[in-house]
């Protein structure tokens, strides 16, 4: 197949086309719920901070549950090692278990229990924000945030336990079975439309720290985004972006935002770029242990993907070529276009759900062998010895510190993120939008 049968433009479904445009929805499907979202600047108010009944008195208190910290310590047995699913920069996560002994009409069900480990303004602003957002934003591609606690200085949060973790324990696990071309579609698409969301309510929001780790899977293998600590409002108004202090995960954030601060829901994009091609390559997407010139996945594999002659190469290895070629290609081309170095010539999130979903109806369609997501069982670590392109797919476990940037600028300490100060040069719109 040559690269004109591939264009950008010929794989965008033609029912969105309009005079050579990508028409937008009119129904916006996705359209927030007909409440009006309080956005972070409601509770904004440095003079008055909110204070733990007001949460617990407010709207979005009113959609949660406010546990005591003794009900949780009951229901993850005294936080035990047993009962230990993880740790992330916000700190450990257990398993518990919550019904209707514990209130009311509560259902019963498996939950995951955050605690934070650290107090701090930072570490406090983080887990507000994601209970504002998560408190208010439902959807099926986002992970449910079921309560919190906030008693003097412990802060919890509760939320649905997903059986299968995350994307980065299934993708790069010591003993994770190996991700069907199948599944790794269907996680892609399920985490596009969780952004779509996103992006295209009534007053969007900017997630800003999308990876591997902060997709957590569902039993059916459905794609639910977590961990709203880092999440804003979209810009407002005539405005063309959000200018923040720059946080988020190396290799996976926008080469803009990293310059400039400035945040807009293109940025993203960028990032959902990024795992789209640890999925279509099962490597990580920042890796030291690679020989040089390839830690950065994209800057190493990027050439690749816009020549569907050169895509086979890339491909995982596990996946021992089960998968279409076509297909492939094709989502090649939607992470090429993802990761354009500018955002300009980046899709939205809605054009990239409508070609995910063309290639799940085609491979529905037409390739029933590969429609079972546990079709190629294989332990990663099978990969770990024998040729150098293999070394490069079993990459050993980062060292925590190298997934977020600038770690030699952490200003609040206890969360390794990118965390310097906000930039203070203002690029031109032309520099910031320059095609590639
Ligand atoms: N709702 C959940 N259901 C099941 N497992 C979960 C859930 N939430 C978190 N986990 C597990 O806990 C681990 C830690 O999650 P957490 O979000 O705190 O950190 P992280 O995403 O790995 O790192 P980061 O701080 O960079 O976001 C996850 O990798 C996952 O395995
Ligand atoms: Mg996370």
């Amino acid at each position: 197949m040559t690269l004109e049968k591939l264009s950008w433009k010929s794989i965008i479904p033609c029912c969105s086309m309009v005079d050579g445009k990508v028409a937008r929805s009119k129904k916006q499907a996705r359209k927030q719920v007909s409440f009006q979202r309080l956005t972070l600047l409601d509770f904004d108010d440095p003079s008055s901070p909110l204070s733990a009944d007001e949460l617990s008195n407010s709207f979005i208190g009113s959609r949660l549950i406010n546990f005591t910290f003794t009900d949780l310590r009951e229901v993850t047995h005294h936080f035990s090692s047993a009962n230990f699913l993880g740790e992330g920069g916000f700190g450990r996560v257990y398993k518990g278990f919550v019904d209707e002994k514990l209130r009311p009409g509560l259902k019963s069900q498996v939950v995951a229990v955050k605690i934070l480990d650290t107090d701090g303004l930072q570490g406090h602003k983080e887990w507000l924000t994601e209970i504002i957002f998560l408190g208010q934003l439902r959807h099926p591609h986002l992970v449910k945030l079921i309560g919190y606690c906030w008693e003097d200085s412990n802060r919890l949060l509760v939320y649905e336990f997903l059986p299968r973790g995350s994307l980065e324990n299934q993708l790069f696990g010591k003993f994770s079975i190996t991700l069907s071309w199948s599944t790794r579609m269907k996680i892609a698409l399920g985490a596009a439309k969780g952004l779509a969301f996103l992006h295209e309510g009534d007053k969007p929001v900017i997630y800003r720290d999308f990876k591997a780790s902060n997709i957590l899977i569902d039993s059916d293998y459905s794609a639910k985004l977590s961990d709203f600590g880092l999440a804003k409002d979209g810009p407002k108004g005539d405005d063309t972006h959000v200018s923040t202090r720059i946080m988020g995960t190396h290799g996976y954030a926008a080469p803009e935002y990293i310059m400039t601060g400035h945040l807009t829901t293109m940025s993203d994009v960028y990032s959902f770029g990024a795992v789209l091609l640890e999925l279509l390559t099962g490597k990580r997407s920042l890796d030291k242990s690679r020989r040089e010139g390839k830690h950065n996945l994209v800057e190493w594999l990027r050439p690749y993907l816009r020549d569907p002659k050169r895509v086979a190469d890339v491909m995982d290895r596990r996946l021992e070529g089960e998968y279409p070629i076509k297909g492939a290609q094709t989502a090649a081309l939607v992470a090429f276009k993802c990761l354009s170095h500018y955002p300009k010539p980046r899709p939205t999130m809605d054009d990239v759900v409508k070609i995910l979903k063309t290639l799940q109806e085609e491979n529905n369609g037409t390739d029933s062998s590969i429609s079972d997501p546990m079709t190629t069982v294989t332990l990663n670590s099978e990969f770990s010895s024998g040729s150098e392109k293999n070394k490069d797919v079993a990459a050993p476990e980062m060292n925590r510190n190298d997934k977020f940037l600038n770690e030699e600028n952490q200003g609040y300490g206890w969360r390794h993120r990118i965390n310097r100060q906000r930039m203070v040069v203002s690029y031109s719109d032309t520099a910031l939008y320059r095609r590639d």
